[in-house]
């Protein structure tokens, strides 16, 4: 073969390989993703977002509906957040065809004469189911291609246990891919180096521990435990109810992390979420309820500084990944992001072939690790 074809060839080849790179980001599709705070969309507001590589426009009708379309007009392009919302329809500044906000069917393109003949409501703007709970917006991203399910599942909700409760949300971006993200949500040897402070623990204060784990539907959980004792708050939450604490932890597909903590009547219950903004970004949001005596005013500074080492660590790490180092995951400490991994993979594995998702975990299992 001539030096000639063989790099036309290999340009070919690495094109060829940088498309199917550029479609597949490794994002999970037809799941429910947390897009904005639900008190961002007021009035005849639009916001903007992305959600796995997708532009959205979100934004609520006049009876407060909230609603979420791709954020480009299905005739030329342009981004539908540059129009206009009516209170029901939103109008693209561009040529001022108008969507129904909740269907994206279009009602009207001002340009036809009385001689057209196009069918105006055959045309649909992309749009995605949307729900409110907690304080957010979620939309349910389908995947390019596929068919919204006739009835889309519900969205998570956040476990509370008693009427009245407190309820505080935190977010933070990591400049990296959502497995990333994952995987240092669900890492427990960080702990005592990311996250030393005075009130949480010491680092001297790192020692051996096992965990049960036991696989639920699309995750694990790590079983109902007694918190470790050298943690600061669940000491407090002892003392308060004079009563055990028992601490469950969930992980779910695709993004889902929640854990729940009980103690006589008083309860604490929180879940983040990472999801894929980009590639090469995802973001943390994290959302805790309670019924402990402790106001929002003292918890939020302590998360917030939680959130933050983990944020610099992972804006640290960023730097290292931009390379392709070679990593590694080690037992039992990162068992839990090879599970992670294993059952993103078994996911795809069953969208694809129609089988029953096999469970990367044959049942319980006693991790151990020091931290
Ligand atoms: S680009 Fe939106 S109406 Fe033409
Ligand atoms: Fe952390």
């Amino acid at each position: 073969m001539s030096e000639a074809v063989r790099t036309i060839l290999q340009t070919n080849a690495d094109a060829a390989q940088e498309t199917s790179t550029q479609t597949d980001a490794g994002f999970l599709w037809d799941f429910w993703y947390p897009a904005v705070r639900s008190a961002e969309i007021r009035g005849q507001k639009l916001v903007t977002t992305m959600l796995l590589e997708v532009p959205l426009v979100l934004g609520r009708t006049a009876e407060g509906k909230a609603f979420a379309m791709r954020d480009s007009c299905p005739h030329r392009g342009i981004p539908l957040s540059y129009g206009r919302l009516d209170g029901k329809v939103l109008e693209c500044c561009y040529h001022g065809w108008r969507f129904d906000a909740c269907s994206g069917q279009c009602v009207e393109i001002p340009s036809l004469s009385s001689q057209d003949k196009l069918k105006v409501e055959r045309i649909f703007a992309g749009h995605y189911p949307c729900e409110e709970r907690d304080g957010y917006v979620w939309v349910y991203m389908s995947g390019p291609g596929t068919r919204l399910p006739e009835a889309t599942p519900a969205a998570p909700a956040l476990a509370v246990f008693s009427k009245k409760y407190k309820i505080t949300h935190l977010s933070c971006e990591l400049p990296s891919h959502v497995d990333q993200g994952i995987i240092g949500l669900m890492d427990p040897a960080h702990g005592p180096f990311v996250h030393q402070s005075w009130f949480w623990r010491k680092r001297a204060s790192i020692h051996e521990k096992a965990k049960q784990f036991e696989p639920i539907p699309s995750g694990f959980r790590m079983s109902p435990h007694q918190p470790s004792a050298n943690s600061a708050p669940y000491r407090l939450l002892a003392k308060m109810t004079g009563e055990t604490v028992t601490t469950t932890i969930d992980f779910m597909l695709p993004n889902l992390r929640t854990e729940i903590d009980r103690s006589g009547k008083l309860w604490f219950s929180s879940r983040a979420t990472v999801t894929p903004v980009r590639r090469d970004l995802c973001r943390i949001d994290f959302v805790a309820a309670w019924n402990l005596p402790i106001p929002v005013s003292l918890f939020r500074p302590f998360a917030k500084k939680f959130l933050r080492q983990d944020q610099l660590t992972m804006i640290q790490q960023a730097e290292g990944l931009k390379y392709n180092p070679r990593l590694m995951l080690i037992d039992d400490a990162d068992r839990q992001a090879k599970w992670y991994f294993a059952l993103k993979a078994n996911l795809l594995e069953s969208r694809r072939t129609g089988a029953a998702m096999v469970h990367p975990m044959d049942g319980p299992v006693t991790l151990r690790w020091r931290s």
